[in-house]
């Protein structure tokens, strides 16, 4: 078996971000900074750490700010050499004509049909899909991690994490086979499972490599879960016929779609870097 490459991710930012409401009343919900840099930015370097080449997002009206963020911004970088400053701290945001690439969603329909409008970008390769609301903390990376082990057993693999039991309701819930190390086999998947109901507590994170089929399969999925076409459904139909894993992340995931868990993920990347961490330590012990 010939494994293709990975070059290619996959972000869908399109979500209204109703949770941090008044917050992203006008401003896009993966914008919103860990620390000094937007939650989009930590999935994007995650990704470029992974080798990925080439950057797709699939945004919506009133998130042009994104489309900004990956830019060069002419006038203040003008200003900052002039004034003699580095440029150093925007490198991760400059990203090369080429290895970026926008696709409007027109309508919430969820996250498998926002996957689906990348179809024509992501073409016939294998592709990376990475949820930035799950924010990653480890090294390497999350994506990394997982294209190592996609390099070895090439198929479909998706981030996997044992939830508490009342949490399973929240994810796609694997039905889990046979473990080896860090990999799991997946034999069913089920998108966000009635409490009580689940098949086990393993769940899907927000990190996917996959294969191009996945879009054919999306282009006939039916609404599910919250009455919306989810990716989850679409890879429970391609199990069987092509191999699926779950990777258990060596690393900590902070899910920052909550509130909580947004805080808390500030509270631990400011306490790891060094310019801050010691102050903020401080401070939290008084
Ligand atoms: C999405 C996926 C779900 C996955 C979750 C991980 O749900 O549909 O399968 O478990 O991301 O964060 P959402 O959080 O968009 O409701």
């Amino acid at each position: 078996m010939r494994i293709k490459p990975l070059r290619k991710a996959v972000f869908p930012v399109g979500g209204l971000g109703t949770r941090f409401l008044p917050a992203t009343k006008a401003m896009p919900k993966e914008m919103l900074p860990i620390v000094d840099r937007p939650l989009i930015q930590y999935a994007v370097e995650e990704a470029m750490e992974a080798g990925i080449e080439q950057m797709i997002f699939v945004t919506g009206r009133g998130k042009s700010a994104i489309e900004d963020h990956f830019d060069i911004a002419f006038e203040l970088e003008t200003m900052m050499s002039q004034r003699g400053k580095s440029l150093d701290i925007l490198d991760a945001t400059r990203l090369k004509p080429g290895a970026v690439a926008y696709v409007r969603q027109q309508e919430p329909l969820g996250l498998g049909h926002a996957v689906w409008c990348a179809r024509d970008i992501v073409g016939d390769e294998p592709f990376a899909v990475l949820l930035a609301d799950d924010l990653m903390v480890g090294e390497p990376g999350c994506l990394k991690q997982m294209v190592d082990a996609y390099n070895k057993i090439g198929g479909n693999l998706i981030c996997a994490e044992e939830v508490p039991d009342d949490q399973t309701h929240r994810y796609g819930i694997i039905t889990p086979g046979m473990r080896a190390g860090a990999l799991t086999e997946v034999t069913g998947l089920v998108e966000k499972p009635a409490p009580g109901t689940a098949p086990s507590n393993l769940s899907v994170i927000g990190r996917y490599v996959l294969q191009p089929e996945v879009m054919r399969v999306l282009e006939t999925q039916e609404a599910g879960a919250g009455g919306e076409i989810q990716l989850t459904d679409a890879m429970a139909r391609m199990i069987g016929g092509q191999p699926f894993h779950g990777v258990t992340f060596a690393g900590t995931r902070y899910d920052c779609g909550d509130k909580a868990g947004f805080i808390q993920a500030n509270i631990a990347v400011a306490m790891a870097r060094d310019d801050i961490g010691p102050q903020i330590e401080a401070w939290l012990r008084r």
